[in-house]
């Protein structure tokens, strides 16, 4: 131990800025604090070194030093200062005392409210050296966006579940309802089975959707370079939802050039272009008789992208709802994006698509005018 404190005090000499600023990158030190300037350094390095945040205290709970990433989180931490004054946690403060009464390592759990929630793991420890006697480690293990992906983990699978239940007791009711009570109705049994061949297509484009969507996840980061002409993926998709458009009396008007190459996968590209017209198609029905039953997609270029627009003369998104829509599940009115059959995961596979492509997502929307979807995506060049 003695041939490492040497070492170490060799390799780091106390500089006088390290003992008064942190701030700059190096870790602060208390002047006030009678620990030997070589065992203060030690331990300024030792917690420097640690990628969480660590306190150093000394006897009467006065923080010796801070590493970075404690004063990233707390700026308010100075060395010299009583850890109950600048930090205004209880259950840290407990855990300190309970290392000072048993002289042992302790832990909590610390959950701040304010500004934002986060949940740190508290765990406090006596430093068993000579020199140091009553000082004690404190570390603070954040576990905020554990808990987050946790809470998204969990949600998604209560989402998904939900999604499949709900076609599902009906497939159920109609099974039960045809072995039973409509055993020798005819037309009954033909129009229950047209019903049940829509719910089990339902839960097939659900599954489809999921699926996709997790090998889209599991590719995120090998970015697709096919040279893929957008005004062709415009043009074939267009095709094939004339017959949706006709069905919802609007009309596509399409303004693109000849060609406009992009690097990327034909099939996810075609996706991203078939979702926003879809959605344009079943969501932005105008409202108002003078507004025009159209949908306009202009593909151009500026810069170094391709944009692609698809706007609608619909009833428009309230501004709440737009942080949210690339949200799996996330639907403005689940009623009627079920009754239309959608799965509420189009606009989250259009982002995930995008972000492998490189490319952006931007929707302005005004309540009872429409809404514009726009994306940008890096053309190919050369
Ligand atoms: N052009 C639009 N006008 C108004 N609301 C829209 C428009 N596009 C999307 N939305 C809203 O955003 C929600 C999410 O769209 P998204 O494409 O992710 O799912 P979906 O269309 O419901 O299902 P899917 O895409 O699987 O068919 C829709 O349910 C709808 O409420
Ligand atoms: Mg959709």
């Amino acid at each position: 131990m003695r041939e490492i404190t040497k070492t170490a005090s060799r390799l780091l000499p106390v500089q006088p800025s390290d003992m008064t600023d942190g701030r700059n990158g190096t870790p602060v030190t208390t002047t006030q604090d009678d620990l030997r300037a070589r065992d203060k350094t030690l331990i300024e390095s030792l917690i420097e070194a640690l990628p969480e945040a660590t306190i150093a205290l000394g006897s009467a709970d006065r923080i010796i030093c801070v590493n970075r990433a404690a004063l990233t989180l707390f700026p308010a931490l100075r060395p010299g200062d009583l850890l109950a004054r600048v930090l205004r946690a209880p259950d840290v403060l407990d855990t300190v005392k309970r290392v000072r009464a048993t002289g042992t390592r302790q832990s909590a759990t610390w959950i701040e409210r304010l500004p934002v929630e986060r949940v740190f793991e508290v765990h406090a420890a006596p430093i068993a050296a000579r020199g140091l006697e009553g000082s004690i480690i404190v570390n603070l293990h954040d576990l905020s966006e554990a808990r987050r992906v946790e809470r998204m983990r969990a949600d998604f699978i209560a989402n998904a579940s939900h999604e499949l239940r709900t076609p599902l007791s009906s497939l159920l009711g109609f099974i039960e309802t045809l072995q039973g009570p409509a055993r020798d109705d005819e037309s009954a049994r033909i129009r229950f089975l047209g019903i049940m061949r829509d719910q089990a297509r339902r839960m097939a484009r659900l599954i489809d959707d999921l699926l996709s969507l997790s090998r889209i996840e599991q590719n995120l980061h090998i970015r697709p370079q096919a040279p893929v002409d957008l005004a062709l993926v415009l043009r074939h998709i267009v095709e094939s939802l004339t017959p949706m458009a006709q069905d919802n009396n609007v009309t596509l008007v399409i303004n693109a050039p000849g060609s406009v190459v992009v690097r990327g996968d034909y099939d996810e590209l075609a996706r991203i272009v078939e979702n926003l017209v879809e959605n344009a198609i079943k969501y932005g029905t105008p409202v108002a008789e003078h507004f025009k039953p159209e949908i306009h997609v202009t593909l151009g270029s500026k810069g170094h992208n391709a944009i692609l627009s698809v706007r609608d003369f619909g009833p428009g998104i309230a501004a709440e709802h737009l942080p949210r829509l690339t949200e799996r599940f996330y639907r403005v009115d689940n009623r009627q994006s079920r009754e239309k059959g959608g799965t509420g995961l189009g606009l989250a596979i259009v982002k995930h698509i995008l972000a492998r492509h490189h490319g952006r997502l931007g929707i302005d929307s005004t309540l009872g005018e429409g809404s514009t979807f726009n994306i940008a995506l890096p053309l190919h060049e050369g």
